[in-house]
């Protein structure tokens, strides 16, 4: 029978869960999804996700492996740009673990959702330098160099022009501005420019929600590195964090 872990991604606008299958990287059941609650505090949150968690017959010993959207140091959430301030200084695991009565492996959302296109998706057996982008809310990144991960980049948050790298460039500011596909590709490519001056990668992966629509604007992107889009679209948060679970509790 192939191992289990259950991956939980805790989102601006829903929480979702699944256990997976950590051979395939598939879900081995239908994916929950509740909508997060406003506003996201840590004992709303854990209510909802104890919910989630329960809608499934899991083996006790299965852990959970969470995605959450915030620099996570030691399973401690360091920041919080899309989702309530009151989780800067808490500890997410351990709130999760008190949700569910499960052992808890917490990490940064992108970086969960790159770890999963080097594990099953895009970036599969690629050596060398792997920048993941998701843009959704905010703009997420994970670094991977030689399939390990460099965790809590955070290049969303690198001020170009004077301002929050994401504020302009997430698919929340195409959605808010109301912003033509072209558009929004100008403001992609003055983002992925200095991401890749700074970083140099061999492959770029672009994931989010709106990467089901990557052939509307990634072609217009013009970068040294290939950019491809992720091929577990936005179940990869989910897979993951439930493959670094596991990996942490081996
Ligand atoms: C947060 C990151 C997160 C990204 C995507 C950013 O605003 O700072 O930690 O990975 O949004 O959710």
């Amino acid at each position: 029978m192939s191992a289990h872990a259950f991956g939980l991604d805790i989102g601006g606008s829903g929480i979702k869960g699944a256990p997976v299958d950590l051979v395939t990287g598939a879900f081995a059941a239908d994916r929950v999804r509740i909508a997060t609650p406003h506003p996201s505090t840590p004992e709303a949150v854990a209510a909802v996700v104890a919910q989630v968690v329960d809608r499934f017959a899991l083996d006790p010993q299965v852990p959970v492996g969470v995605a959450f959207p915030a620099v996570i140091r030691h399973g401690v959430a360091c920041s919080a740009a899309n989702i309530d301030t009151q989780w800067v200084g808490t500890d997410v695991e351990k709130v999760v673990e008190a949700a569910t009565g499960r052992r808890v492996h917490v990490v940064n959302d992108a970086d969960a959702a790159g770890y999963a296109e080097v594990a099953y998706g895009a970036a599969r057996d690629v050596p060398g330098v792997v920048l993941v982008v998701t843009l959704g809310t905010g703009i997420g990144s994970a670094l991977v160099v030689d399939q390990h991960l460099v965790p809590n980049t955070e290049l969303g948050h690198l001020e170009i022009d004077g301002v929050d790298a994401e504020s302009r460039a997430a698919d929340a500011a195409r959605e808010r501005e109301n912003l033509d596909w072209p558009t929004w590709a100008r403001r992609l490519q003055r983002f992925f420019d200095v991401a890749e001056r700074l970083l140099s990668p061999d492959l770029i992966v672009v994931g989010g929600g709106v990467s089901k629509k990557h052939e509307l604007f990634l072609p217009l992107l013009d970068l040294r590195a290939p950019v491809v889009p992720a091929a577990l679209r936005n179940d990869a948060g989910i897979v993951g964090a439930a493959n670094l679970a596991e990996a942490h509790f081996l």
